[in-house]
């Protein structure tokens, strides 16, 4: 059974299944909604239901409050028509987007790399027509045995769309990574939609375009920075790399080369907790204080895109803030899972 949907101010009306999302609908047919975490946790994707009900479906209490339900109110996400509806999106026309439409791809395991103890690289070979994508943006990947999908940043360079690299932390706990962690052989195959985001590359902003990615977030910064140099940007570009031990760095040797290669590359890896043993030269404490010291007059006129676990995204905010930064020039893809609640409720947090 379907449902119809009409989106305002556009006025363009889709249908939409009733196992189907608002946002999953939309992005299918051509009608690119604001949209980032996918999953009911960030809140980016919030409307306005103007006419009709919807089911509110998995949308966590803190991205989509009481009051917001009670003012019609909900998450594009996670949200299925129970009868025709009316929405008001905020539609932002963004000159780097490129809405891409959402597909379903087929794939096969060709590779898997330990990248560190608990990062896997993950390489899919795409059944069919090759996957096109905006370096930073995700993919959602079913997992076999696991209820609903889960986000994948894409590793590798969009030049090479046939088949794409994932890198996937295993995080205690879970139910889907250390499936993939333990279970997952070459040979295996997978499937998945995408691809998902707003966070890729502001080329017009133009100017020094500065990339942070902590642990598994130096997926996204990985293909934006390699789509930038083999497409000869010529304006500064760094990379911030923030990994607990030496054994935690990964693409070291990749971007050290690439560095050696490109003048206008920087790439600057940073230990929290280097072992005496590593005899580690470079910098040392939190990403965000390598970041601050390698740019003591402030980040004005910057962009800087920050990738990874939320607590190193709220404290680099802080710290391009402090320096002259604001929201305009800071994008974000926040690794959200059921465990970071606490996080969603920040302000400074919420807003970027
Ligand atoms: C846009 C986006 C892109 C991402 N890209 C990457 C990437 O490139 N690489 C990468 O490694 N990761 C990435 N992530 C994070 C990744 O999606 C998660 O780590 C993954 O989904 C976890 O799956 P899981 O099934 O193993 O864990 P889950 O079973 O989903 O659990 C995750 C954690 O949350 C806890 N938890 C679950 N539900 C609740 C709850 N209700 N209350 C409290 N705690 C709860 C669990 O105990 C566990 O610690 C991305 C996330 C997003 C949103
Ligand atoms: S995209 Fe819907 S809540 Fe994050």
């Amino acid at each position: 059974m379907a449902f119809r949907l009409t989106v305002e101010p556009i006025g363009e009306t889709i249908e939409v299944r009733e196992d189907q999302t608002i946002l999953d609908a939309c992005l299918r047919q051509g009608i690119w909604l604001p949209h980032a975490c996918g999953h009911g946790l960030c809140g980016t994707c919030k409307v306005d239901v103007l006419e009709g009900e919807v089911d509110h479906a998995d949308a966590s209490s803190f991205a989509l409050m009481d009051f917001e339900r009670e003012d019609g109110k909900t998450l594009a996400c996670c949200a299925r028509l129970t009868e025709d509806v009316v929405i008001e999106a905020e539609i932002d026309e963004d000159e780097d987007a490129e809405h891409i439409p959402i597909r379903d791809f087929s794939a096969t395991v060709t590779r898997i790399v330990d990248l560190t103890p608990d990062i896997k690289g993950i390489w899919l070979a795409i059944d069919g027509e090759p996957i096109r994508f905006q370096p930073g943006q995700y993919v959602n990947l079913t997992v076999p045995g696991v209820e609903g999908p889960r986000a994948f940043s894409i590793a590798s360079s969009p030049q090479d769309g046939a088949t794409i690299e994932l890198n996937v932390r295993k995080v205690p706990g879970g139910k889907a990574t250390p499936l993939l962690h333990e279970t997952l052989k070459e040979g295996d195959h997978l499937s998945f939609t995408g691809p998902y985001g707003q966070f890729f590359t502001r080329r017009s902003r133009g100017g020094t375009q500065i990339f942070v990615g902590g642990g598994s977030g130096l997926s996204s910064p990985k293909s934006m920075v390699l789509d930038l140099l083999e497409s000869g940007w010529d304006e500064p570009v760094y990379l911030f790399h923030g990994a607990r031990g030496l054994k935690d760095l990964y693409y070291r040797d990749l971007f050290e080369t690439l560095a050696a290669e490109h003048g206008n590359f920087r790439y600057v890896p940073a230990l929290s907790e280097p072992d005496p043993g590593d005899g580690w030269q470079g910098e040392t404490g939190f990403i965000h204080e390598a970041l601050q010291r390698a740019f003591p007059d402030g980040f004005a006129d910057m962009t800087a895109y920050l990738c990874g676990p939320p607590p190193m995204i709220e404290a680099t905010i802080r710290t391009l803030m402090r320096g002259f930064l604001f929201e305009e020039g800071i994008f974000t893809e926040k690794f959200l899972t059921g465990a970071d609640e606490d996080r969603i409720k920040s302000p400074v947090f919420r807003r970027i």
